[in-house]
């Protein structure tokens, strides 16, 4: 299975690592993956210790913002080895994120092998515990030294790790989102379905003023009108009407195309719970939930996993949805993804890539 150059570290970060209190992205395990594009080409890569890198200021990405990354997760499974989630999507998504930054793409083969390998590398990493995981961080920049606007000549891929607990402090227990009616995170024609920092520096403002009022995050209307919904920013937002699961289309360009998402309609659609992807304007949402129609909200990310969505507000005023509590079908989706994640249902999908430890 190794087939990487490896550079062995002579110490380790793991006594760095509160394994009590993980949290999200504080920690960062002992090996990472780094290849280079030049002249037109990815070398193989290899698998190196983490560590700091030098950049010159002039370096392109710093100033025109081309970098593109994905997050996928592994798992610590039932039989002692480790499931990766879905690589081959991961794979996708990041060449359709480098197409539209004017990047090059990355064989998904190499991304997949590179995968595997950070995993095995960081196998002591890797949590135990259910609901932990060990977070994947492929980010890849343009690493030119160059003033003028164009795209780099030069790229890295730089794959590292994280041991990870749940995204938000609320875990599993509903939070809360405001709607926002003055900033806006993409339009349509721009970046929002790339995985790029660009749709996250837009997303700062917003979610500091939410974040002021007390609320985890920010429901993204559309840029144009503001009427429509988009997502949530770190995940996808779904909506239980009548026992179905609505969610807006991909077919604006303006929403990321959530792995997690996709997983979700699957499992839906393997459940027989019916689901539909189409324009959702806010009026019909705050409709259904002035009628009681809509009994549950939750959003999905790799990050995020299956988030329960207990309020949203608009223009100050606030809907409660399911009394604050997780709704059945948001905790079905729950339990079939990450029983499906940690090897202890079935993945009728052939979704996982196991990583022997
Ligand atoms: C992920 O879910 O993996 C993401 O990249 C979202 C990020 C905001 C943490």
């Amino acid at each position: 299975m190794l087939k990487l150059k490896f550079t062995e570290r002579t110490d380790t970060r793991f006594g760095t690592v509160n394994w009590d209190k993980l949290g999200f992205g504080r920690y960062f395990a002992d090996y990472m993956f780094v290849a280079d594009y030049k002249d037109g080409k990815w070398d193989e890569g290899q698998i190196l210790p983490y560590g700091t890198m030098e950049i010159e200021p002039a370096m392109m990405t710093l100033h025109y913002g081309q970098t593109i990354f994905e997050g996928l997760k592994a798992y610590y499974t039932v039989d002692g080895n480790a499931n990766c989630f879905r690589p081959d999507m991961n794979a996708k998504r990041l060449n359709v994120s480098a197409t539209k930054l004017v990047m090059p793409q990355f064989p998904e083969e190499q991304f997949i092998q590179a995968i595997q390998e950070v995993v095995y590398y960081n196998r002591k990493f890797i949590p135990q515990k259910r609901g932990e995981s060990l977070y994947l961080r492929p980010v890849m920049f343009g690493s030119s030294n160059l003033l003028g606007v164009a795209p780099s000549v030069e790229y890295k891929l730089i794959i590292f790790a994280s041991p990870v607990a749940s995204y938000y402090e609320e875990g599993l227990n509903p939070i809360k989102i405001g709607v926002s009616d003055n900033h806006v995170r993409a339009v349509r024609g721009g970046l929002g379905s790339a995985k790029t920092a660009a749709n996250y520096a837009a997303s700062l403002y917003g979610g500091m003023e939410a974040k002021k009022k007390g609320y985890s995050q920010v429901l993204w209307l559309d840029g144009v009108n503001l009427s429509n919904v988009d997502e949530v920013g770190a995940m996808n937002i779904m909506f239980v009407v009548n026992n179905e699961i609505y969610t807006p289309t991909l077919d604006t360009g303006t929403i990321l195309a959530g792995v997690t998402r996709n997983s979700v309609l699957k499992i839906a659609e393997h459940l027989g719970i019916k689901s539909h992807e189409k324009v959702l304007s806010l009026n019909e949402i705050l409709t259904a939930l002035n009628e009681g129609e809509m009994t549950e909200a939750f959003g999905t990310g790799t990050a995020a996993t299956i988030s329960p969505v207990g309020a949203l507000s608009y223009k100050d005023k606030e809907y409660i949805l399911n009394e604050g509590k997780i709704g059945e079908i948001s905790q079905k989706m729950y339990d079939t993804l990450l029983g499906i994640q940690y090897g202890e249902i079935e993945d009728p999908f052939g979704w996982t890539i196991k990583v022997n430890l």
